[in-house]
């Protein structure tokens, strides 16, 4: 039911929530041919799609959206378009905003401009719940106003903006998605969870911003994929879609969890300064994408489970990964954060 789909494209698939897009969409679209455009930057990784390498239904391209030539090229004949193609690490934005103005602004504009050009019938923004910024209770709705934080998601609010701009002046047939945090599979380590789960493995210390009371909202990757899938064939033109986890927790709980799933000793816990401009509390509302059907299948405690057992039976991907680049960049970010909290209060 819902929009056709012969041909899709799949920008940043070589990525982790992209990655598992592309799965989703070839159990579920078996029919469809799938094309991902992916830059590889150091996120992006190509043995993320290993096993469906000799699926003739896949085509991988290595590019960058912010190149209108090659977008062009890759756009013509598409049905649908998921932009998942982002800079999507908050601390590194911190570090340096250049990559993320490029990709997730310009790259953004290129792929809407190209939408536009050559007619392609659907595009879908996979856009966060951190454009709405934090708030101490309560959640967002669609129509809330967009009070980003730091120049990630800044990036992504401007992108989404774009997206909604081109579809009130060329009445462009584009939706937004915005989710809460994913876990699951094929996450880069350098994100909370698998960053504490494979340090743990490695009997390394576990670093905790600030006092570890902000609050998360964790959604499965699957159950995301299965929601942003769906806003692309039944969606409302024009829409924004919330796709929250329906599990809050602190930062310390899940460290807690981690430690107790991984059984490494609690003493690796360390409270590190905080980020600057440290979001408190992330939460929205999905009723709307409940209204298209879509019901979460995986709790907190068994994508926990999976997730942890997932690492543990592919070190040698994390290991590959942590080995390069990421150590330079691991050792620039936490070498020398001394404590600077030891009890919960944090900031809004
Ligand atoms: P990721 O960093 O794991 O993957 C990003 C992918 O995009 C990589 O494969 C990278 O090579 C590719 N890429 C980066 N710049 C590119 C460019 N200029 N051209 C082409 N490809 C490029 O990110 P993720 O966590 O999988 O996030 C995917 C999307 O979902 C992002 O748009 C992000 O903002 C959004 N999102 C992520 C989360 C989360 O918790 N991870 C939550 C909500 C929304
Ligand atoms: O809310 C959706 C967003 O979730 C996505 O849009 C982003 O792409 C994604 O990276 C994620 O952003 P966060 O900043 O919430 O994710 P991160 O994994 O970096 O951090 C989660 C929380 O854990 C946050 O409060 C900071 C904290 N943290 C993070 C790291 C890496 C730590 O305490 N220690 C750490 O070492």
């Amino acid at each position: 039911m819902g929009f056709t789909m012969a041909r899709i494209l799949v920008t940043g698939g070589a990525g982790f929530i992209g990655s598992n897009f592309v799965y989703h969409l070839l159990r579920e679209e078996p029919d469809a041919s799938v094309v991902v455009l992916d830059k590889l930057t150091y996120a992006g990784n190509l043995e993320n799609l290993q096993p469906l390498r000799d699926d003739p239904r896949l085509q991988f391209v290595r590019g960058d959206i912010a190149d209108p030539d090659t977008v062009r090229d890759v756009i013509r004949g598409c049905d649908i378009v998921y932009n998942f193609a982002a800079e999507s690490h908050v601390d590194r934005s911190i570090q340096d905003a250049h990559d993320v103005v490029w990709t997730n602004v310009r790259g953004t504009q290129v792929l809407l401009d190209a939408v536009r050009e050559l007619a392609i019938p659907r595009y879908v923004q996979v856009s966060t719940d951190e454009v709405y910024g934090s708030r101490a209770s309560g959640a967002f709705t669609e129509s809330d106003a967009l009070q980003p934080s730091n120049p990630y998601s800044a990036c992504k609010a401007a992108g989404d903006l774009l997206v909604l701009a081109y579809v009130r002046t060329w009445k462009l047939p584009a939706l937004v998605t915005r989710s809460s945090n994913n876990y699951g599979p094929y996450q880069h380590p350098e994100k909370l969870i698998p960053l504490h789960i494979t340090n743990a493995m490695e009997t390394k210390p576990l670093p905790i911003y600030g006092d570890g009371s902000n609050v998360r909202d964790w959604l499965h990757v699957e159950d995301n994929c299965r929601a942003i899938h769906l806003v692309g064939r039944q969606g409302v033109e024009g829409e924004i879609y919330n796709i929250a986890g329906h599990s809050e927790r602190s930062n310390l709980w899940i460290v807690e969890r981690i430690v107790e799933l991984t059984r490494c000793d609690p003493r690796l816990k360390r409270f590190v300064q905080d980020r600057p401009g440290h979001d408190f509390r992330y939460a929205i509302l999905d009723e709307k994408v409940r209204a298209l059907g879509y019901q979460p299948r995986w709790s907190l405690e068994e994508g926990l489970k999976q997730t942890v057992s997932w690492y543990r039976a592919h070190e040698g991907w994390w290991q590959r990964i942590k080995g390069g680049e990421f150590a330079d960049y691991y050792r620039g970010q936490y070498e020398g954060r001394d404590a600077e909290h030891s009890e919960p209060g944090g900031t809004e």
